[in-house]
Order: structure tokens, then C-alpha cells, then sequence
């Protein structure tokens, strides 16, 4: 049996999952339901969070010193749930102890700058820790069908896309960008930064974005929409060929075809895409990924996850944090 600790006892470690229903949203309830791995401790600093977490899944192991814990239970896998400007300094507590996991699955953001991106990659290949980032996409399998059907061509070039996102440029665009370098695998390059909101999030604006992808020059624009009001996070891509919009956190998918009428003009008509299965959990399929690495330890399984992967990613998060200074003057 492997084991797990979950460092941060907040919502996505296990409180996104009501005991209504049985879909898995949390770190917690993902690791409960694979039959290869324990949760040996909930760690917090608030020590409540802890143990109410620790109870709900009948661990009698809770704490507030993830590397006393650490070097107690020697877990092959870490969960790092905490607030995002904490990551930098738990991955690298954790590399730097004696007792290393194989694995830290880390939530997005991994971190907050490039210096502290360089430290964790050269410190995790240096102990063989593999480092993966709940990019949580990139465990949807609608999104891994729609990957396959982009490079099939099945939809033609990509024209445009419009964005909608909330909630900070860090915080929040980090999933619309690696969304996008997952689907299209192409460079992206920031042409514009035109305008911007602020946030709850300390240091992290919501920025209206004009990107540009390097060879199939489709551009693609993240208008920023103000949480006070409502979470909005939709893609709409414009293809040559066809329409697909992904509104309101994947809950609607809404796909157009191009044909031509009999004016021989050009219109869009409603058709059904199939992508997959209906409600797969991403935390879900992230810790099925987690599982069978421990159990094989083979490279290429977890390479999609992987911080190799999300270096283009974040190199395109600190870019835009950088233009973006202008606006805190
Ligand atoms: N992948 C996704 O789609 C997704 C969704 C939601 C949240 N997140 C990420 O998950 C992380 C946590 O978000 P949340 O909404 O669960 O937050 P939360 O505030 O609900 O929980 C965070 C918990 O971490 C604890 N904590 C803070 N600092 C700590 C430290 N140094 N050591 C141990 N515990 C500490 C807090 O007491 C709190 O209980 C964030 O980085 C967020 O960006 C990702």
C-alpha cells in the first residue's frame, strides 16, 4: 500500500465534496477511492481543519508540521492544497529534508516567480521527486478527445478564440493559458495587455489579453470578468470549419458546423460532438495518474503533468505579470 499525506485541509483538499452526492472534487476523496493508496495525515495550521478533515476519513494522524509528518509516516506522495503563495516554500521544505516522497502533486500555481520555478525543478530532478501540477484540464478526457481532434484537423484551423476568466491573471489565467498550449501545442506569445480588475488575490490583476499563437497565427483574447457578479470561465473557439463553445465551467458544450446555404453563403448549424464520457472527475483521473506511477514508475505517464510541462505555462503567467506591472503604478 502507498502513502499519502494531504498538506492544507481547505476546499479542494476535501470540502469541494458534499455528502450528498458521490462525484469526487477533493484531493481526499480522490485518494479514497483508489484502492493502492492511503492518507496517512491531514496536515493544517489551523489544527481544526486538520483533524475534522482527518475524522471525515477516519485518519487518526493530524498536524500542523508537514516535515515532522513527513519523516514519521515517509508517504510516497504529497498533496499540496494550500494558498497559492505558500507552494514555493513547502515544495522546497520538502526537497530539502532527508525523507523525500516520490511524488508532490501540487495545485496551480506551483509557484510565484522563475527563480523559485528553477529551484524546485533543479531540486526535484536532483532527488528524483516527481513534481505535478493539477492542471486540472489536462485530466479532463473531453479535453484530452478535443486535443485529439484538433490535431486531426477535424474542426480546420483555428481562427479565433475568446476567453472569459476571473478571479486573477496568477490565480486563475494559469488554467486558461495551459488549456490552451494543451489543446493547440503551439507558442503563444502575449501581444497585448489592454486592460485589467483587481482581485481578492494579493499582487494578481485579472488582465484582458491579446495572444497569438506562433504558426497557425489564430489569435486569441482573455477578457477578464469580475467575480462580484458571478464565476465566469467559457472558451469559444472559432475554427475554419466549426463553432465550439465550453460555457460555464464545462457544464455546457455547444458545437456549430459550418455549411453553406442556399444563398451560398457561409452559416453555422447546430450538431451534436461527441467527446466522451459525461461526468469523469479531474482530481479523480489526476490521482488514478498518481496510483499507477507509484505502481510502475514509468516516465511517460505522467509526463503530461509534469513540471518540464509547465514551465511554458508559467514562463507565459510571468511575462504577462511583468507587462502588467504598469498598471500597479
Ligand atoms: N485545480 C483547481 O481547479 C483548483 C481549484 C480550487 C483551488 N485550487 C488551488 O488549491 C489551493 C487551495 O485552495 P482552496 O480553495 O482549497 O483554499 P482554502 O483556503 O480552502 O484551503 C487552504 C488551506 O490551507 C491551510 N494553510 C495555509 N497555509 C498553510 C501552510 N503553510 N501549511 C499548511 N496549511 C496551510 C489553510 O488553513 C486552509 O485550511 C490554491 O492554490 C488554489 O489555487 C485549485
Amino acid at each position: 500500500m502507498f502513502k499519502a499525506i494531504i498538506i492544507g485541509c481547505g476546499k479542494i483538499a476535501g470540502y469541494f465534496d458534499s455528502d450528498l452526492d458521490s462525484s469526487v472534487s477533493s484531493h481526499a476523496r480522490a485518494y479514497d477511492n483508489v484502492p493502492n493508496i492511503d492518507v496517512v495525515a491531514f496536515i493544517d495550521t489551523d489544527l481544526d481543519k486538520a483533524q475534522k478533515l482527518a475524522k471525515i476519513y477516519n485518519c487518526d494522524s493530524y498536524g500542523n508540521d508537514y516535515i515532522s509528518f513527513i519523516n514519521k509516516h515517509r508517504p510516497d506522495v504529497v498533496s499540496v492544497c494550500t494558498p497559492d503563495n505558500t507552494h514555493f516554500e513547502i515544495i522546497n521544505r520538502m526537497l530539502i529534508n532527508k525523507v523525500t516522497p516520490s511524488v508532490i502533486f501540487v495545485e496551480k500555481p506551483i509557484c510565484s516567480n522563475s527563480n523559485e520555478f528553477n529551484k524546485i525543478k533543479l531540486l526535484s530532478k536532483r532527488k528524483n521527486v516527481a513534481i505535478l501540477i493539477n492542471h486540472s484540464r489536462r485530466f479532463n478526457p473531453k479535453y484530452i478527445n478535443l486535443k485529439k481532434m484538433i490535431q486531426r484537423n477535424v474542426f480546420g484551423k483555428l481562427i479565433r478564440a475568446d476567453v472569459f476568466y476571473y478571479g486573477g491573471w496568477k490565480h486563475n489565467g494559469v488554467h486558461v493559458i495551459d488549456t490552451l498550449l494543451f489543446l493547440f501545442n503551439e507558442n503563444l506569445f502575449i501581444r497585448k495587455i489592454y486592460g485589467y480588475m483587481t482581485t481578492q488575490y494579493q499582487n494578481d490583476l485579472t488582465l484582458d489579453v491579446e495572444l497569438l499563437f506562433d504558426k497557425n497565427k489564430a489569435k486569441i483574447y482573455l477578457h477578464a470578468f469580475d467575480e462580484k457578479y458571478y464565476q465566469l470561465f467559457d472558451f469559444d473557439f472559432k475554427f475554419e470549419k466549426a463553432r465550439l463553445k465550453i460555457e460555464n465551467f464545462e457544464n455546457r458544450y455547444i458545437f456549430d458546423e459550418k455549411f453553406t446555404n442556399s444563398k451560398m453563403e457561409s452559416e453555422l448549424i447546430p450538431r451534436r460532438l461527441n467527446l466522451g464520457k459525461k461526468n469523469s472527475s479531474c482530481i479523480q483521473n489526476a490521482i488514478n495518474v498518481i496510483s499507477r506511477y507509484l505502481k510502475l514508475k514509468k516516465a511517460n505517464l505522467i509526463k503530461d503533468y509534469s513540471i518540464d510541462e509547465a514551465k511554458t505555462v508559467m514562463n507565459i503567467i510571468w511575462k504577462g505579470e511583468k507587462y502588467a506591472s504598469r498598471f500597479k503604478k
